[in-house]
């Protein structure tokens, strides 16, 4: 099989064994079969955060097909767990229509729930890892299942245990704690300039969870593309965070640097430097920089390969060290 449907960077990957297990007992059996046969395995789930570093795999592809959702009411919080491959603007969505809210800033993010608490996603102020009790897994080694709670995720800025010492575990569910009254957190960006207006077209004197969710979908399909026209892996760079020397001395330089606080550091926004260095629309084979926004690379021919990619990526990365003086890290996973 190719597996380039399956990414939505349109990578081709074809692969020895694959299987689409939709139990546990099914992932387990692939795991034994992979034993029995001494395969390597490659687990993937949505595929939206994923690239693969070379076109072939002689190992097993275990394509995770896990579905369904259950929800408790727990005071004034709703309880959800969610398998991990049930698609993640959907569920926010049902969670929205259990009045259980909080991820209404996370709408429209592809990818699969599972993948969530990989890199800890985030968007408009809000990280998921704000709202996720705990994660439920599969560990290879030993066979057994394993919950790992809020706190020993490690979660950080586009970052979660699940990117190092856990990489090996394979996340079956997410269990969320959401609260029955929401509390819209509209701060960033332009989200409130877009609420006023629709506020203002309305008979509602605040607005509602759904209004956020609206608004949120409409700025992120202006400036991101959709993965099913445009092969893309989201952000493919991390904002990287700076000292305050660091940010003060780029300042002085470059007067309209984009930067948020963060802790006592700064976020620099990757995508304004890439911009500034003219990269917009640079191609190289199949790939190119996204013309909207320079910190999402895209799969343009929908033939681009990893070689490509990479030649991309170790060119924008040098030239925004040279001239910034800033190392850009990679979000997607590489395997
Ligand atoms: N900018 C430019 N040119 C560009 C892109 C950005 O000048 O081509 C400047 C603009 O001034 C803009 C600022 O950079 O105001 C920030 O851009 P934007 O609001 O689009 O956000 P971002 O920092 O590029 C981050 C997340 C996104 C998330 C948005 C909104 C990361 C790596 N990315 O992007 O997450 O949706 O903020 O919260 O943190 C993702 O992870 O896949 C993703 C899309």
């Amino acid at each position: 099989v190719d597996l380039k449907s399956a990414n939505s960077f349109g990578l081709s990957l074809k692969a020895d064994f694959y299987c689409r297990p939709s139990t546990t007992d099914e992932l387990e059996q692939a795991y034994a079969f992979a034993k029995s046969e001494a395969l390597d395995v490659l687990i993937l789930g949505g595929g939206s955060n994923v690239l693969f570093s070379s076109p072939e795999y002689q190992g097993l592809v275990v394509h995770l097909n896990l579905k369904g959702t259950d929800a408790q009411q727990d005071g004034d919080y709703i309880r959800v767990t969610a398998s991990a491959s049930e698609n993640w603007d959907d569920f926010v969505h049902q969670c929205m229509g259990l009045s259980a809210y909080g991820l209404e800033n996370l709408s429209l993010i592809p990818g699969t729930v599972g993948a969530s608490p990989v890199q800890n996603i985030g968007a408009y102020g809000v990280e998921v890892s704000d709202y996720i009790e705990s994660v439920q897994c599969f560990d290879p080694d030993s066979g057994q299942q394993k919950v790992i709670r809020n706190e020993e995720c490690r979660f950080g800025y586009r970052d979660s245990i699940f990117k190092h010492e856990a990489k090996c575990l394979v996340i079956t569910s997410v269990t969320f704690r959401l609260p029955t009254e929401a509390n819209l957190r509209v701060g960033y960006g332009d989200v409130k300039q877009r609420l006023d207006a629709l506020l203002a077209d309305s008979n509602l004197s605040s607005a509602t969870p759904q209004m956020v969710s609206d608004v949120i979908s409409q700025l992120r399909s202006e400036k991101l593309p959709d993965p099913k026209l445009l092969g893309n892996a989201g952000s493919f760079f991390k904002n990287p965070i700076v000292s305050s020397e660091k940010y003060n001395e780029l300042k002085i330089k470059y007067s309209d640097l984009v930067a948020y606080p963060y802790g006592a550091d700064f976020k620099l926004a990757a995508g304004w430097m890439i911009d500034q260095l003219g990269f917009k629309g640079k191609t190289i084979g199949g790939v190119a920089v996204h013309d909207k926004q320079a910190l999402v690379l895209v799969n343009k021919t929908g033939e681009a390969t990893s070689d490509e990619l990479f030649e991309l990526v170790d060119l924008i990365y040098r030239e925004v060290k040279r001239r910034y003086g800033v190392e850009l890290s990679i979000e997607p996973v590489v395997v």
